[in-house]
């Protein structure tokens, strides 16, 4: 089928170009000024980071930061020594431009949000924006410029421990989260009291290392980097990020720090981004080690070459770029160019006129608003997966005696998750504190931790949660696993809960009473048989500082989960990859095609298992599919139609469906829309993301709800060819997750 070519405005919207912001006049005289008059040695200066001395100055230190050879720290959070660090910069070094200050804010500064995995789960672009406001807030009053997040890495693989700081598997939700992040994190403009600069990690790839194991290679062809891996950079370049980050590994053959195609041709090239990028630790140095550099002169080379403006830890600059100036290896117009990509930030920083941090000037660390946003977030990132016999809520009336068991009931440091530099578990409210606080005069509340931790064997704590359970009203366990089994370089092979868990949920099951369990974890689990064991089960992710509150409100039907999958929950690790927006092959499996490994006749030809694409021991269904999401009422999808059921380019689809709240309890709804391009010049996903929307209803209450969809949101990256939007027919559904069968037929002429 020939495609349609682009119109001007969506050529423009998919190049970039509408939204690239023109470069400030003003500034840019300025930092061409400044760059002037520095010397070679205090260019090169601007390009190097170094960690902090955690609150301390060393000589060393000292003189290089009189000297200008240091552009940026990081990981100092001591407000007096980054201002004496900062005062040196700008009284006694010889053109005295400041330096800016970075640490990695991930999910929150002190007060801690959800991790990023979870915060993706409440598909609220608007609570994700205020959780970075407050961690800027926070992490601005210290002294701090600039952090290293959003990591809007696309993550289908939950051994790997990175994917807790993800926004999940899907381009579209990772990009509408990823750019809330950034205006979270930057609010309307850098200058502005309280925001920092954001980082745009890790270009590109990284999620997708080899066998979930982390910094190992990836191979992505074109067409899946454009349609499925760039999008949310391209979408926060738009958004106005300041800065970028090169992921550790390898891209095609090619790492990332030294990798030009991806730094200046899209980047820079294609995407006309005007920040600049910062290597990962020590990322330059380890193309020696990648094998593609011989030697650190040559990876400063090709990091420099490739568009990385910034070293970060290594030395491969200060030691090398000198000389490979003076050889004329490295032209000095490209060290130009980085320094101005750094100065520019900085300029819009307002580093110049405010260099120095009163803290006195914000409001307090973790104050009563920030817990309260916290808490809020932990409530909307729960997913609600199992509830049989509506056995959840708690009624408060109906319970006199509640056992709470399990080793993450009441810990307020695993509760924080991975990343979480700053964060106090002093802060924290457990679960089992807040149970006990809530039910204080309604219920006696019995805990066993009966695990030492989520990874113990021992089973000898378990004869006394049987015991605290035997006249409970209902039991309630915490599970999961402890913050270091996710997060960077914590991967894992086995998906199952760790340790003796899943023998502590069969021991409460058989105590006859209600078992509700609640997980805690950094990456999808396959829970299979806790399921199975359970009667409810809430997966709470790792819910940060206020996780406790928040868990309690929902257990005891204050609120009602909202919460929906940003990931594919797989059976097991051996189904892995397994994502919903994957591609239909010549042979997809059926039902009627399946057929289970025990039903297999004895010596049954070949042909008898259906040749369709399946495991014969673990099928081709996921656990809980992409956007899964239960809540405590019901709601009914009915009425799915298309307003204008065939358009042409420049249209807006306007699709509606009546949503019903048929259940008991007021409650929030996503509402989600996916769409099939039924046949294209190259195979595209059987199911695609392209809109969502959050929708409150009182019980009985019914509506009307309408998604605008402009055509050109239909286009693919056909490689070589670039955006297009192909005629024929698309099918559209809309539900409560990826599964939705409720569909309608559009075509585009
Ligand atoms: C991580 C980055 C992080 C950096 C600085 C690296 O190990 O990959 O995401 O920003 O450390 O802490």
């Amino acid at each position: 089928m020939r495609p349609l070519t682009f119109s001007i405005l969506s050529f423009l919207f998919f190049s970039g170009l509408l939204y690239a912001q023109a470069l400030d006049p003003e500034l840019e005289k300025k930092a061409s000024e400044l760059l002037h008059k520095m010397t070679i040695q205090e260019k090169i200066g601007q390009l190097s980071q170094v960690n902090g001395e955690y609150s301390n100055i060393s000589s060393g230190m000292r003189a290089k930061v009189q000297k200008g050879e240091i552009g940026s720290i990081l990981n100092e959070v001591d407000t007096k020594t980054l201002n004496e660090l900062q005062r040196i910069a700008v009284e006694e070094s010889r053109l005295g431009i400041p330096l800016i200050f970075a640490r990695d804010v991930i999910h929150g500064f002190k007060t801690i949000f959800p991790i990023p995995l979870g915060q993706a789960a409440s598909w609220n672009p608007d609570l994700v924006e205020k959780g970075a406001r407050i961690a800027a807030m926070e992490a601005s009053s210290v002294g701090l410029h600039w952090t290293f997040a959003p990591m809007i890495d696309i993550s289908r693989d939950p051994r790997w421990g990175r994917i807790a700081e993800s926004l999940g598997e899907d381009p579209y939700l990772t990009s509408q989260l990823g750019v809330a992040m950034v205006r979270g994190f930057q609010g309307e403009s850098l200058a502005d009291k309280g925001t920092i600069a954001a980082c745009a990690k890790h270009f590109v790839g990284y999620g997708a290392a080899e066998g979930g194991r982390d910094y190992n290679i990836a191979n992505i062809p074109e067409n899946e980097l454009y349609n499925n891996y760039f999008p949310p950079f391209k979408a926060c370049v738009d958004a106005g990020v300041a800065t970028f980050m090169p992921t550790f590994n390898e891209l095609n053959g090619v790492p990332a720090s030294g990798n030009a195609f991806l730094f200046r041709t899209v980047l820079r090239e294609d995407w006309k981004f005007d920040g600049f990028v910062v290597s990962d630790w020590e990322s330059v140095r380890q193309l020696v080690v990648h094998g593609v550099a011989s030697d650190n002169k040559e990876a400063a080379r090709q990091g420099i070459s490739a568009g990385i403006d910034m070293e970060m830890a290594s030395t491969t600059y200060s030691s090398h770029l000198l000389k490979l100036v003076e050889e004329g290896t490295v032209p000095e117009s490209i060290i130009d160019e980085a320094v101005r990509n750094i100065l520019r930030i900085k300029f819009q920083l307002g580093l110049f006129d405010n260099p120095y941090t009163n803290t006195s000037d914000f409001p307090p660390l973790v104050a009563e608003a920030h817990l309260a946003a916290a808490e809020e977030a932990a409530v909307q990132s729960c997913v609600l997966l199992k509830n049989e016999r509506q056995v959840l809520p708690l009624q408060e009336k109906a319970i006199r005696k509640l056992a709470v068991i399990g080793p993450l009931a009441d810990d307020p440091y695993e509760q924080l998750g991975t990343w979480i530099f700053d964060g106090n578990p002093g802060h924290s409210i457990t679960p089992l504190s807040a149970l006990r606080s809530t039910l204080k005069d309604i219920a006696e509340v019995h805990f066993v931790k009966a695990l030492e931790t989520s990874r113990s064997y021992s089973q000898s704590g378990f004869p006394e949660a049987a015991e605290a359970a035997k006249d409970a009203d209902a039991i309630v366990l915490f599970l999961g696993e402890e913050s270091i089994l996710s997060g960077e370089a914590h991967c894992r092979a086995d998906l199952g809960l760790p340790g003796a868990q899943l023998e502590l949920i069969q021991a409460m099951a058989q105590t006859g009473k209600p078992v509700i369990t609640v997980v805690m974890a950094g990456r999808p689990l396959a829970l299979g048989q806790a399921l199975e064991f359970s009667d409810a089960l809430l997966f709470a992710w790792h819910p940060g500082t206020m996780g406790g509150p928040a868990i309690a409100r929902l257990l005891l039907g204050k609120d009602a989960p909202s919460g929906k999958l940003p990931v594919t929950f797989p059976t097991s690790a051996g189904q892995i990859p397994m994502y919903y927006n994957h591609k239909n092959t010549g042979k997809p499996a059926t039902e009627a095609s399946f057929i289970h490994i025990d039903d297999i006749p004895v010596r049954a030809p070949q042909t008898s298992v259906g040749n369709t694409s399946y495991y014969l021991d673990a099928g081709y269904h996921p656990l809980f599919p992409f956007g899964y999401g239960l809540s405590y009422t019901r709601f009914e999808y009915t009425g799915l139609k298309a307003a204008n059921p065939i358009v042409g380019r420049g249209d807006i689809l306007q699709i509606s469906v009546q949503l019903s709240n048929t259940g008991d309890y007021e409650a929030v709804e996503v509402a989600q829309l996916y769409i099939r391009d039924l046949v294209s010049s190259i195979t595209r996903p059987v199911k695609e993301l392209k809109s969502f929307q959050r929708v409150r209803l009182r019980p009985g209450e019914s509506r009307t709800v309408t998604f605008s969809l402009p055509v050109e949101q239909l286009a693919y990256y056909y490689p070589g060819r670039g955006w297009e939007v192909e005629p024929g027919e698309f099918d559209i559904w809309v539900g409560g997750n990826s599964e939705a069968a409720l569909k309608t037929t559009v075509e585009i002429r």
